[in-house]
């Protein structure tokens, strides 16, 4: 058996062989900078996501240690390697015909036309009030998908079906992505996530620092306690972070992503998006103070693959796997 200690140093040779091989692959030209917010506040939910598919595996047992900790450690720019060696993740931003892009949320790709992020982040009447009128574009390849605004102008956004009541928020385009070696789609996990399931998730604001947060699935008990009933709203509860502030911890809709093995090799595979956090403390639930032991409420992706791939007209088995999880 496979300790926790093992795995994380796998899932960290992952990365770090992703964001080696996607940063020799591309150069990172950044002359913009800072990152900061997103909204939420009392149950925060605010940005966004990373992961990229097939090739994790080629880049781990192809790139040799050395290369990998000196190039992964380098950020050039703007943006950390890390961040953008995520080829699966978008940014959402809202599109103001007055004061032009900003970023709301990640978003995560799962085909051409099809993205998936929290249903608070994709609810226009927050942005409408912030930036104006206008509408939803997704920002995808390049680095200004981590930016707070950016002069690209992205792809048009058809329709978001949004499911409230579980916060999740698929995001079907009108003009689709052109996939390639920094545009891909991460498959959707349609097992079931243990007490010991490896997982992460992206701090996307993080444009400078190492954005992966190692997650853990939070017990029945306390997270029940905390929200009675959340198994029927599908919600994937985790555990308190370290530095985590639920008033405003930067996350939303950030993808939250665990690894199959596959042909021999580690693949990464969407579990859900980042939600909110819920809190007993009162002055938490109105953004006066922090709660530091707030268990957090995810969405999941496995109960919407049926509807993605109705949404997206794909075939289930090809955009998702049964394959069990480290
Ligand atoms: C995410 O990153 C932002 C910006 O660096 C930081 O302020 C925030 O605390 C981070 N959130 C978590 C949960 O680490």
């Amino acid at each position: 058996m496979l300790t926790t200690t093992r795995l994380l140093s796998i899932i960290l040779a992952i990365f770090v062989a992703l964001s080696a091989i996607q940063a020799s692959a591309q150069s990172i030209d950044n002359s913009a900078g800072s990152s900061s917010s997103s909204e939420e506040a009392s149950t925060s939910d605010g940005a966004s996501t990373d992961a990229s598919s097939s090739d994790a595996a080629s880049a781990i047992s192809s790139t040799s240690p050395t290369d990998v900790t000196t190039t992964a450690l380098t950020s050039s720019g703007a943006v950390s390697a890390r961040l953008s060696a995520a080829t699966f993740i978008a940014g959402l931003f809202w599109s103001s015909s007055t004061t032009g892009m900003h970023r709301r949320c990640a978003a995560t790709i799962i085909s051409e036309t099809i993205l998936v992020t929290s249903g608070a982040c994709a609810q226009s009447d927050n942005p409408i009030k912030k930036y104006g009128d206008g509408e939803w574009r997704i920002v995808a390849g390049t680095d200004d998908r981590f930016l707070d605004t950016t002069s690209v102008t992205g792809n048009a956004v058809k329709s978001i079906d949004i499911n409230k009541c579980q916060n999740f928020a698929t995001i079907v385009l009108s003009e689709p992505l052109t996939l390639s070696d920094t545009v891909k789609g991460i498959l959707m996990s349609s097992s079931p996530v243990s007490q010991t399931t490896t997982m992460a998730t992206y701090n996307t604001t993080n444009t400078q620092g190492d954005p992966l947060l190692t997650l853990s699935k939070g017990g029945d008990e306390a997270c029940e306690l905390l929200l009675p009933g959340y198994t029927k709203r599908n919600f994937l509860c985790t555990q308190p972070v370290d530095k985590q502030r639920v008033t405003a911890d930067f996350l939303g809709g950030d993808a939250i992503i665990g690894f199959v093995v596959q042909s021999g090799a580690a693949q990464p595979v969407l579990f859900g998006v980042t939600g909110l956090y819920y809190s007993t403390i009162a002055e938490a639930q109105t953004a006066q103070t922090n709660d530091p032991t707030a268990y957090r409420y995810n969405a999941l992706v496995s109960p919407h693959i049926g509807n993605i791939a109705t949404l997206g007209g794909l075939d289930a088995q090809k955009i998702a796997t049964a394959a069990t999880p480290m």
